[in-house]
């Protein structure tokens, strides 16, 4: 990246973490190029299209057979989220239960902006300031798995879904799987629907194609989105699980969501080209494929031995977090590094790494060496 003020750094955060395969990816920008000759506009708005189809059969098909049956298209991860809030509502009165809903999420989660996706965050959004049916949204701790089963238990069959962060993007905190568990077991105790927010971790973020492939059990639906087109167009996919589409089908009901520029052409070549990527450059072919080049993260870590500066390191794969204690100034700490040529996410306490899958060698060296330096020289001066 280079900056107004003349700075040239190095993104180790990916964009908003959406751009794994690099800024000038040919692949992606070739095809997005030729889409736009071919037309300036065609979507999914109530029908289909030739491209929408070829996309949703790729994404599908990196299941085992059968896992997911239909995919929805929308324009933000937070689109997506409210999508799937209209949807698990819907398919509860399917099941003939009409009393009111209420979805669950996680404290510290994040699911997007839009009024749905503010009620499931639990990052403070000025919610209470905002929403008008709070009392809807209801939050479970991220690490406490009895509390999390009495919750669930006290609001029965009125949930309609429960959204689940595989790795939570704010803090990189990963899953928990006794708490993960509870949701499985409490899922067949009341009907409810397990969404797998995969829009942050989607793509190798965490060191596999798909967290969520790796639980147990399947998510009834996975919401996708930032990676999806590598960065390059407002767009996101809904994975929907077969039994799910069943009994929408099996009744001839539909689920009305149409977003004018869902689905376009544009976002489906971009689409194409991603998953092209994923499985000629890295050998992803299936939803549970490890990405390579999370060796290359475990080595540049060892490197900046962050541990022996006292800084606690946490996170999965491709994302991490690199905390300090209450005088680390992660604001001014990521100012230096933009000054010394590395770009990260700098919390209040902290610092968050989201590195590119397509760093060479060399980039990936002295990025080590910037930042050990860096994080040396701070936690030195105090
Ligand atoms: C897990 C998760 N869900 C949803 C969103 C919202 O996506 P968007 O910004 O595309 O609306 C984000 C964005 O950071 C996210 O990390």
């Amino acid at each position: 990246m280079r900056f107004a003020d003349g700075v040239s750094a190095l993104d180790l955060n990916s964009g908003l973490w959406n751009v794994p395969l690099g800024y000038r990816n040919a692949r992606v920008g070739e095809a997005v190029m030729a889409a736009m000759t071919v037309g300036s506009y065609g979507g999914v708005f109530r029908r289909s299209s030739v491209a929408a189809e070829e996309v949703a059969e790729r994404l599908v098909h990196l299941w085992p057979r059968g896992t997911y049956g239909k995919v929805l298209f929308a324009t933000s991860g937070s689109a997506a989220n409210d999508a799937v809030i209209k949807l698990s509502r819907l398919h509860r009165r399917r099941l003939g239960r009409s009393d009111r809903p209420v979805v669950v999420s996680f404290e510290g989660s994040y699911h997007g902006q839009t009024l749905g996706a503010m009620g499931l965050s639990g990052e403070d959004l000025l919610q209470g300031e905002m929403l008008t049916a709070p009392h809807e949204f209801v939050k479970v701790p991220v690490d406490d798995s009895d509390r999390v089963r009495q919750i669930l238990d006290s609001h029965g069959t009125r949930i309609s879904a429960v959204f689940i962060e595989p790795l939570q993007g704010t803090g990189t905190r990963p899953m928990d799987d006794a708490v993960l568990q509870e949701i499985f077991e409490a899922r067949r105790r009341h009907g409810f629907l397990v969404i797998a927010d995969e829009v942050a971790t989607g793509f190798g973020r965490t060191g596999v194609m798909f967290r969520s492939a790796r639980w147990r059990e399947s998510a009834d639906l996975v919401v996708l989105s930032k990676a999806l087109t590598n960065g390059t167009q407002a767009a996101s996919a809904i994975l929907v699980g077969s039994e799910v589409a069943d009994v929408f089908a099996a009744q001839g009901a539909i689920f009305p969501h149409g977003e004018t520029q869902a689905g376009s052409l544009w976002a489906c070549a971009a689409m194409n080209a991603v998953l092209d990527e994923f499985e000629e450059r890295f050998g992803m072919v299936t939803a549970d494929a490890q990405l390579p080049e999370t060796r290359s993260m475990e080595q540049f870590l060892d490197k900046v031995s962050a541990p022996s500066m006292g800084l606690q390191v946490r996170g999965e794969g491709m994302f991490y977090t690199i905390t300090g204690t209450e005088d680390f100034d992660g604001l001014a700490v990521g100012e230096r590094l933009r000054s010394a040529g590395l770009v990260v996410h700098a919390g209040l306490h902290s610092i968050q790494l989201a590195p590119p899958f397509v760093l060479s060698h060399q980039q990936w060296a002295d990025a080590a060496e910037t930042l050990k330096e860096e994080l040396h020289r701070v936690c030195a001066d105090g």
